[in-house]
């Protein structure tokens, strides 16, 4: 018998595949299944639920409704849990978990039998950890994301978040509004369950991986509570099967080229500077190197089109309203690399072609009347950042992207949160607040620290932005002048570990540029007297971590989990 198949893939080994097979099917028995039931191809489903994450809270529903998809077609939906990661219960991080949660994905769909996969999950490192386990396993997957939260309501502004959250406990420590206010909108802030409503992280990945090509088309946006999004499982459900007789794995879909167009994606969408490590990621597992240069030059091409908080003002909902991605991929469509294959086994153009037709709507903007006129992001070099590091300059205060100020540092997370209020700060609205020990290997887990509060007393006085920098990462629903992924990071030598509180640093976002305005031989000295921190632990997941995690510029995956690239994204779009 074909042990490639069904129930048979992937049999335990005792050295015997007959007497494995035939344990097997004993235990499986044991659920209630016939020996009937158990002939067809079966379909995994990664089950991500867990009682600390809401924005996962639907998935027994959609689990529910891909199984009936895959029964309808004739297979055997098979649930299993894998690790799940909320961002607001994660300790120390969310990114720190993001390749734990990867490795768990990868071996469980090697370990057990499934002729294809159903990758189910939303939050923010969720995606990224499926499509890494997945295409290292390169079995035929097929994702569905829970779905963007509805946007929720406060005296008569619409709220969601985590734009809103950060927008007003920004005017709370301002002195602007109450703390009897902000604990009343609070309540207001996540409605229902879902992924964040603006374009966070979770959003830009969602989109991303649609245009990705991993994704039934239209299944990005659909709000998590809609009967739509369980009508999207059933039908990925029954894609499912066809993907297993189709054996139409993720390497042939994940190439340079839908790379290409989800990175293009990203950046008209306005989305989040989480993407392009995350994307970095995927790609590298499926051996393509995202150059962060030729990122760079997308963005002079891309126009930010999607009309979203944090960037712009709608919400998750409304871009659903507006038509969802097709909308968006019909305006970029002369930037798109159309002929890359989708997990409908057709071409990314050809699911343009059949998309319901354009209507008047103010979410999605032409190329010919942008939000932003070029990219969302910028890649900067310089002194400071030799590997590189990002600005998400459509979120950031225009007057602050060419600016040179005195640095005032802070050796950590913790020195940040003691002194960034004190009334004796040495700091004004021209300052360039540093943050270092926050990335990958220094915090660890690199978290979403880059949006470093405005100093209470600046704060009290009306300073809304000002530039600030560091190797962290900043929440896809944050904004302001904020440079972050500064490449290679503090902990392991980088640039950013030589400044000092009062060094003018030069921000020159037009001319790529961010350095350090200190002459060599005053850098070389310093670099001289350097001690790295000791980052103390030895053993379990840290050590592991921290012996294999890589910079923001290879997108912090392990570096043994990704080969050797072959190809580079992004690629030249091939002539339709
Ligand atoms: Fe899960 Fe925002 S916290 S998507």
């Amino acid at each position: 018998m074909n042990n490639e198949f069904g129930i048979r893939r992937n049999l335990t080994q005792y050295g015997d595949a007959e007497f494995s097979a035939f344990l097997r099917k004993a235990f499986i028995k044991a659920l209630g299944y016939t020996d009937a039931a158990l002939d067809g191809p079966i379909i995994g489903i990664v089950d991500t639920r867990s009682g600390y994450n809401a924005c996962h809270n639907n998935i027994p529903d959609l689990i529910e409704a891909a199984s009936r998809g895959v029964m309808l077609s004739g297979g055997i939906p098979v649930p299993f849990p894998v690790v799940s990661i909320h961002e607001s219960f994660a300790h120390p991080t969310s990114m720190y978990l993001r390749n734990l949660m990867a490795m768990d994905v990868e071996e469980m769909i090697r370990a057990q039998p499934m002729d294809a996969v159903i990758l189910l999950g939303g939050c923010d490192k969720t995606v990224p950890a499926l499509l890494m386990g997945a295409v290292s396993a390169n079995t035929p997957a097929i994702l569905l994301v829970t779905g963007p939260m509805l946007a929720g309501g406060w005296r008569g502004e619409r709220l969601g978040a985590c734009t809103d959250c950060r927008r007003l406990w920004a005017r709370y420590r301002a002195g602007e509004i109450s703390e009897t206010d902000i604990w009343e909108a609070n309540g207001e802030l996540a409605p229902t369950i879902g992924t964040c409503s603006v374009m966070g992280t979770a959003s830009t990945m969602a989109l991303a991986a649609e245009a990705l090509g991993m994704m039934l088309p239209g299944s990005s946006c659909v709000p998590a509570v809609y009967a739509e999004r369980r009508r999207l499982a059933e039908r990925t459900g029954a894609r499912a099967v066809a993907l297993a007789a189709e054996q139409l794995t993720p390497s042939r879909i994940i190439t340079a080229e839908s790379v290409t167009n989800a990175l293009r994606v990203v950046l008209a969408a306005g989305g989040s500077t989480n993407a392009l490590i995350h994307l970095t990621a995927i790609a590298g597992r499926a051996g393509v190197k995202v150059d962060l240069d030729g990122f760079d030059r997308l963005g002079r091409q891309t126009p930010v089109l999607v009309d979203l908080k944090p960037t712009g003002q709608h919400y998750m909902e409304d871009l659903h309203r507006a038509g969802g991605l097709a909308a968006l991929l019909r305006e970029m469509r002369p930037l798109l690399n159309l002929n890359c294959m989708t997990v409908t086994g057709r071409s990314l153009g050809r699911e343009l072609d059949c998309a319901a037709p354009p209507f008047d709507q103010d979410v999605v903007r032409s190329l010919a009347a942008p939000v932003y006129p070029t990219g969302a992001m910028a890649v900067l070099r310089g002194n400071l950042a030799p590997a590189g590091a990002l600005i998400k300059q459509a979120a950031a205060n225009q007057r602050l992207l060419q600016h040179t100020g005195p640095a005032t540092v802070f050796e950590s997370l913790s020195d940040l949160a003691a002194r960034i209020d004190d009334p004796d700060l040495d700091v004004t609205a021209e300052s360039v607040l540093v943050l270092r020990n926050a990335g990958p290997v220094g915090a660890p887990g690199m978290p979403e620290a880059g949006y470093l509060p405005i100093p209470k007393k600046l704060a009290r006085a009306g300073v809304k932005d000002m530039v600030r920098l560091s190797d962290a990462r900043m929440s896809g629903t944050a904004f302001g002048t904020i440079v972050l992924h500064i490449a290679p990071e503090a902990a392991v030598g980088g640039p950013l570990a030589l400044v000092r509180t009062g060094d003018m640093i030069r921000l020159d976002t037009e001319g790529r540029r961010l350095d350090l305005l200190v002459d060599d031989a005053e850098i070389s000295e310093r670099r001289r007297k350097l001690t790295l921190p000791d980052p103390g632990v030895r053993r379990g997941y840290r050590r592991l971590y921290l012996s294999e995690v890589t910079q923001a510029d290879r997108g912090c995956d392990f570096a043994s989990f990704a080969p050797e690239p072959t190809s580079v994204a992004p690629a030249e779009r091939a002539t339709p």
